[in-house]
């Protein structure tokens, strides 16, 4: 059975396009409950440990840099089917392929600036949500 949280982080250019409060406007309109939030913001390195999955693509220097050039609002998130519910709602990595209405097609400057991540699984949504908040953080 699905899962019923997954975790997001809202990248750079939307934070710093000043495009936060719509886009969480957005994820609880869809039905997301959020159950941590933050804004922090990463080193290389620790975006690198984040992407490490992507570490032989020839954009991953590039993804790092990006990542960690401004601030991020990292979040867990929780609803029914959450995984699969929150990749359609943000649409295509490359916002020119994305869905009329998700969140890249509406926010997402390039396919790397791409205004926001969504877990791919149930166990990388749980990864990456400890990689960000210690359990006492989560509601
Ligand atoms: P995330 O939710 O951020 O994991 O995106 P995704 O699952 O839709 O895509 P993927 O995991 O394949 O890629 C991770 C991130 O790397 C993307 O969201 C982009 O920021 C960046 N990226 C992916 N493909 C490319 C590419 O071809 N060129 C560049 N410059 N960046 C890319
Ligand atoms: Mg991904």
């Amino acid at each position: 059975m699905a899962g019923n949280r997954t975790f997001t982080m809202i990248k750079p250019d939307a934070v710093s396009a000043g495009n936060v409060g719509a886009i969480i406007k957005m994820i609880q309109e869809a039905g997301f409950s959020i159950k941590a939030m933050k804004m922090t913001k990463m080193s290389a390195e620790r975006a690198g440990q984040f992407y490490e999955v992507h570490k032989e693509r020839p954009f991953y220097n590039d993804l790092c840099e990006y990542m960690s050039s401004g601030a991020i609002v990292p979040m867990i998130l929780e609803k029914d089917n959450a995984v699969e519910d929150f990749r359609t709602l943000i649409g295509a990595t490359n916002p020119k392929e994305a869905a009329e209405g998700t969140i890249r097609a509406l926010f997402a400057e390039s396919i790397e600036a791409n205004a926001i991540h969504g877990s791919d699984s149930d166990d990388n949504a749980e990864i990456e949500g400890k990689f960000f908040f210690a359990k006492t953080e989560e509601f």
